[in-house]
């Protein structure tokens, strides 16, 4: 028997580590990819959805991928502590690496706008915690200028490192299907999971064997992945924002983000150029959701497939049903949505939006039991 220990060992081929590289891991990575069974039908459409459950990551989000990656590579270049700005899973992830390698993290976060789980993560995992009063857009410009000027290593997707470990969910996914699938959607903040993906998708078409010698490095000169043309299989991207931070619908930075969706609360992506070239090479697009809409697909994955994503996360299957229904994703497509991180991150919204669910206060009887199950039996 083969104990799974993280992706850095799974991958270690293909990620820029050496064989003596000691990997900083909590056994990240090897998410299940469930097929729904039951909404394809809702929406009267015959298409295979997949989707990627990144929730069940040791921090409950796909951030543990990168985190893996950049921290283990701080600890190798000597690093004594991290930093990074957070809408709360990037801290959570940082938080929890750095306590398994004995190093600081500090994390910077938006005050009164992270879900309270990813608040008790840093907390827990012994973090020093900066709330800023701002958001984080604002957080992401102090880490940068602060670590010129302190002994930090930056862990947010800016860091190279973060985006390397991010690339092997694509490599999972290729593995457990057999091959590509024809839609990949992403929920899109900073637009680095979804540059992540693409990398790993087209390192994988190139080389399914010999990765470490075909990676996709972005080429700011030609603004396209290098030495990656004419690729057959890979899928198309689709990205989708909310609609109160979607600076890639309006084509540029929205100066005050707003959205329940905490998680993707940005209005200055950082792989804002990356995120472009993934959809001219991959043909696909970007779209926006409502609040409304998101919270919507967040309860019926959950009511009709027992799936329990985070607000942010449901955007992906939000988006990908209208386009379903629109015919823009056709019939006869395999389409994988990313479920970034796990529900428990955030009860409170949770609770909020389920003010119709069936809640009883009854005495401790067997008789008060029974009227509670037979008047709810139709
Ligand atoms: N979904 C969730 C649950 C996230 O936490 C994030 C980003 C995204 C999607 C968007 O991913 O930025 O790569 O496009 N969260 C970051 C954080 C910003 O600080 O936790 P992206």
């Amino acid at each position: 028997a083969t104990r799974y220990t993280g992706l850095i060992d799974r991958y270690r081929d293909r990620l820029p580590v050496s064989a003596t590289t000691r990997a900083i891991s909590l056994g990240e990575g090897n998410t299940p990819l469930i097929k729904l069974e039951n909404i394809p039908a809702l929406i009267g459409k015959d298409v295979e959805i997949y989707v990627k459950y990144e929730g069940l990551n040791p921090t409950g989000s796909f951030k543990d991928r990168g985190m893996t990656m950049a921290v283990t590579k701080a600890v190798e270049d000597g690093s004594k502590a991290i930093i990074c700005a957070s809408t709360g899973n990037t801290s959570a992830a940082a938080a929890a690496y750095a306590a398994r390698a004995g190093i600081k993290a500090f994390v910077l976060i938006p005050e009164g706008k992270i879900a309270m789980g990813k608040m008790a993560q840093a907390m827990m995992y012994g973090a020093i915690t900066l709330q800023i009063r701002g958001n984080f857009d604002a957080g992401m410009q102090l880490v940068k200028e602060v670590a010129d000027q302190a002994p930090v290593t930056i862990v947010n997707s800016i860091n190279p490192y973060r985006l390397q470990g991010q690339k092997t969910a694509a490599f999972e996914v290729v593995e457990a299907l057999g091959r590509a699938p024809d839609f990949h959607c992403l929920p899109v903040g900073n637009a680095g999971n979804i540059t992540a993906h693409w990398m790993g998708y087209t390192e994988h078409a190139v080389d399914p064997l010999h990765y470490a010698s075909n990676r996709a490095v972005y080429d700011p000169s030609t603004d396209a992945f290098s030495g990656m043309a004419a690729v057959q299989s890979r899928p198309k991207m689709v990205g989708y924002q909310a609609a109160g931070s979607a600076p890639f619908l309006r084509g540029g930075p929205v100066a005050d983000p707003e959205t329940l969706a905490t998680a993707i609360r940005i209005g200055n992506p950082q792989s804002w150029k990356h995120a472009h070239a993934v959809m001219k090479e991959s043909g696909g697009w970007f779209d926006e959701l409502q609040d409304q809409e998101i919270l919507e697909a967040q309860r019926m994955l959950a009511m009709y497939e027992g799936i329990f994503c985070e607000p942010a996360s449901a955007a992906s299957l939000g988006g990908a049903m209208r386009d379903i229904k629109a015919g823009k994703i056709p019939e006869g497509s395999v389409v994988v949505c990313t479920l970034t991180g796990n529900g428990l991150k955030d009860p409170d919204t949770a609770i909020q939006q389920c003010s119709d669910a069936v809640m009883l206060g009854i005495d401790a009887t067997l008789e008060q039991v029974k009227a509670g199950i037979l008047s709810n039996m139709d």
